[in-house]
């Protein structure tokens, strides 16, 4: 089965061909970072508009790329919520008129449960439960997942989410938009225990990520030490102590809800998991515990379209579909 999976939730333009859920034919995404970057965040109204330029040729280039035509799809899966809904419209309008034109099924997909998924499209796929930890821009909860859209949340960020931390710290730094290859560039080059910067927790819920009271820490920093952004070797090493703490906050609760729900299996998802400094630590641990991690590669982590369709190849072949009413919806 040829699924077409088509993502454009936020500032990438995204599309791609997946055969039975399973392997990759091609994945195409248009970022638009360099549009975006002069704002220092993303402007929903430039990147709907953007995505509108973009779809059709990189539809086009995913079908080149697995060097299939339109006819040879059995359906199409799109991203559906949450998201910037001018955004979503763009995906979801030319997602509908495929599947009209063509008379293919199509689906709507929850855009966390497709960055889980993208687990899925590794050579070793994660038997059913496990835990994942999805760490994207706008989200960074913790689930047990007992199917493919079968999930208890066991925790989240009570405030920001580890990508907004991270782009937020980057702004304080100045180093611009998109911030979180940017603070782990800087942060190879520096020294993690230079800044001592804390590790919030909520008291009485162990699972609660908090990465606010962090960035907090962060200005405090620079705003008694203005001196550090212009000093090379001090910006790397808050830049790394910055990085360091995220890293702890994640991988801390990680574990603890292993253990809680007795479970040796991790999927660790979303744009922060392309960190390479996060998939280290990681990696080290689960070698060293005997737990099975299943770790995306980075392309797979960051926003894409084959995550779309490996879950809705899912859906589809579970009887879902989505008729040319559906709708779009911001929050998840
Ligand atoms: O999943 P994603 O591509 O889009 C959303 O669904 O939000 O995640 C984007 C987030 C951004 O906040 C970005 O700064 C962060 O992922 N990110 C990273 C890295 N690459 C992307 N954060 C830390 N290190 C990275 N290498
Ligand atoms: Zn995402």
């Amino acid at each position: 089965m040829l699924i077409l999976g088509i993502e454009t939730s936020c500032d990438e333009t995204a599309a791609a061909v997946v055969a039975d859920g399973r392997v990759v034919l091609s994945s195409v995404v248009a970022t638009q970072f360099e549009l975006h970057a002069q704002y220092g965040g993303v402007v929903p109204e430039i990147a709907a508009r953007r995505h509108l330029e973009n779809i059709l040729p990189v539809i086009q280039g995913a079908l080149d790329q697995a060097n299939i035509s339109l006819n040879d799809l059995d359906g199409i899966a799109v991203t559906q919520r949450p998201g910037l809904i001018g955004a979503l419209i763009i995906g979801m309008a030319a997602a509908k008129a495929l599947s009209f034109t063509l008379q293919k099924p199509l689906v709507g997909v929850h855009h966390l449960q497709a960055h889980i998924m993208a687990a899925f499209l590794l050579e070793t796929v994660p038997a059913f439960p496990f835990v994942a930890l999805v760490v994207s821009g706008g989200h960074t909860n913790l689930y047990r997942v007992n199917g493919a859209t079968e999930m208890a949340l066991l925790g989240r960020s009570r405030d920001d989410a580890a990508g907004e931390a991270f782009d937020k710290v980057a702004k304080l730094m100045a180093l611009g938009y998109p911030g979180g290859v940017r603070i782990e560039a800087l942060a190879q080059d520096g020294n993690a225990s230079t800044y001592n910067l804390p590790r919030p927790r909520v008291h009485g819920e162990p699972l609660t990520f908090s990465f606010s009271g962090l960035k907090t820490a962060v200005a405090g920093r620079l705003k008694q030490h203005p001196e550090i952004l212009t000093d090379a070797g001090a910006r790397c090493d808050l830049a790394a102590g910055f990085q360091a703490a995220v890293v702890d906050s994640l991988t801390s609760r990680a574990w603890l809800a292993m253990e809680q729900e007795d479970c040796s299996r991790l999927v660790v998802c979303g744009g922060v998991a392309a960190n390479s400094r996060l998939r280290q630590v990681l990696q080290a641990h689960a070698r060293s515990a005997g737990l099975d991690l299943f770790l995306p590669p980075p392309s797979l982590c960051t926003d894409n379209a084959a995550m779309v369709a490996a879950l809705g190849y899912r859906l589809l072949m579970a009887g879902e579909r989505l008729d040319l009413t559906g709708d779009v919806f911001s929050r998840g």
